[in-house]
């Protein structure tokens, strides 16, 4: 049985950044997970994932935007930028020995902020993302 999603409406109609937004709503409950083992080698592991996902993703979304001639674009792109550093943040912060709760409450925060771009940015490449 699926899952069901957590946020309703939230697909562009492109099948792999649909898929990618899905894992972030996904990774809300591992934070979850990670807060009760509260284990730091789980909680570096979604700073990987996050750092691994600000590569892929974004650089997926920005290339369907330049191939539609998206207008958009140079404020999306900002705000994936924005994420860019925002996961350096959260990177020197857990190599700076940063207790585990405040590492989780970056996160979760970070996270709350991807979800928040999925739902008013992304949402604005649904229709250039129904055509490819
Ligand atoms: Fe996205
Ligand atoms: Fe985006």
């Amino acid at each position: 049985m699926s899952i069901p999603n957590p946020i309703p409406h939230y697909e562009v109609g492109h099948e792999t950044i649909d898929s990618h937004h899905k894992e972030i709503f996904h990774l809300i409950s591992s934070l979850d997970a990670v807060i009760h083992t509260n284990r730091r080698e789980n909680i570096e592991s979604i700073i990987v994932f996050l750092e691994s996902y600000m590569l892929e993703h974004f650089e997926e979304e920005e290339a369907l935007m330049k191939a539609a001639g998206y207008a958009d674009y140079e404020f999306h792109h900002r705000e994936h930028e924005i994420f860019r550093l925002r996961v350096q943040e959260l990177r020197k912060f857990y190599t700076s020995n940063a207790p585990n709760t405040h590492l989780v409450f970056n996160i979760r925060r970070f996270v709350d902020r991807l979800v928040d771009h999925i739902l008013t940015v992304d949402s604005g490449i649904a229709g250039i993302a129904h055509q490819s």
